[in-house]
């Protein structure tokens, strides 16, 4: 399996504190079945943010030492992006999932913002593809299911928490990813672990996950579809992305166009 989504990058964010926590949680996502993992520390425009430069000083430091341990898991960088108004005008100051176009990105919890579709449309005139990081687990979609659908129409990607299936975010975010789930909505299936505790509880979770998609889509949540995305490859996880080709017929190239131009000329 390849984890697309977790915290074990050290002294970052409020994930692992230190490097041997990093070295335990990757030693309890092998022993789970992960062989690949993409750390996505959080960047927020006004609170985590850390240089590339360190980012990847630590994910070397983090490869030397689970070569030594003799760990079998592939490392890789990514980052968690709270989503700001000029997030696509600044996409050079973020990282994307291995440096691909697949770009992870988080709400605020309780707060309903109103520039998300622009952000989202802008991403992808560039030729982005923004997936967005535990839909289940925001105030404006758990109380509001079209709002997801809406984003998932656009070609926004969902990945949902492993442990949101045994209830790990409360009550309604467990029946929310479940109703997901079901719906055959979501491209990914991730950890998002801060500790080794979400990789421990996530064994339970797997087990929760094949029950309701089967074992072949499980697979496909767990592991095909992250490695694609790693590898930059397409993902079409769902049929709504059928929908969304037929909806966005009427899109004006122009409006493309523009965004693009504006771009360029800054
Ligand atoms: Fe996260």
């Amino acid at each position: 399996m390849v984890d697309l989504h977790c915290h074990a990058i050290y002294d970052v964010d409020d994930g692992s504190k230190n490097i041997d926590q990093t070295i335990r949680m990757i030693k309890n996502a092998e022993e789970i079945g992960y062989d690949a993992i993409c750390f996505t520390p959080h960047y927020m425009e006004d609170g985590y943010r850390t240089s590339k430069v360190v980012l990847e000083q630590k994910l070397n430091r983090i490869r030397d030492l689970v070569k030594l341990e003799g760990i079998r898991v592939d490392l890789y960088l990514g980052e968690e992006i709270f989503i700001f108004p000029d997030l696509a005008e600044n996409i050079d100051d973020v990282l994307t999932l291995n440096n691909t176009k697949y770009v992870l990105f988080e709400l605020p919890l309780l707060e309903s913002l109103n520039y998300v579709d622009d952000v989202v449309y802008k991403l992808q005139s560039l030729g982005f593809v923004p997936i967005l990081a535990h839909p289940e687990r925001y105030y404006r979609t758990v109380t509001d299911f079209k709002y997801i659908e809406d984003l998932a129409k656009k070609g926004v990607l969902l990945q949902i928490n492993i442990n949101s299936l045994i209830g790990r975010y409360g009550k309604q975010a467990k029946l929310l990813a479940t109703k997901m789930l079901k719906k055959d909505m979501c491209a990914i299936v991730a950890t998002d672990a801060h500790s080794s505790t979400g990789y421990i509880s996530a064994k339970e979770s797997l087990e929760i996950l094949e029950k309701i998609v089967g074992e072949d889509k499980a697979y496909e949540l767990t592991s095909t579809n992250p490695r694609k995305i790693l590898n930059n490859e397409e993902v079409n996880p769902w049929s709504y992305r059928k929908l969304e080709k037929k909806n966005n017929n009427h899109e004006s190239i122009f409006k493309k166009v523009f965004f693009i131009s504006k771009l360029i000329k800054k």
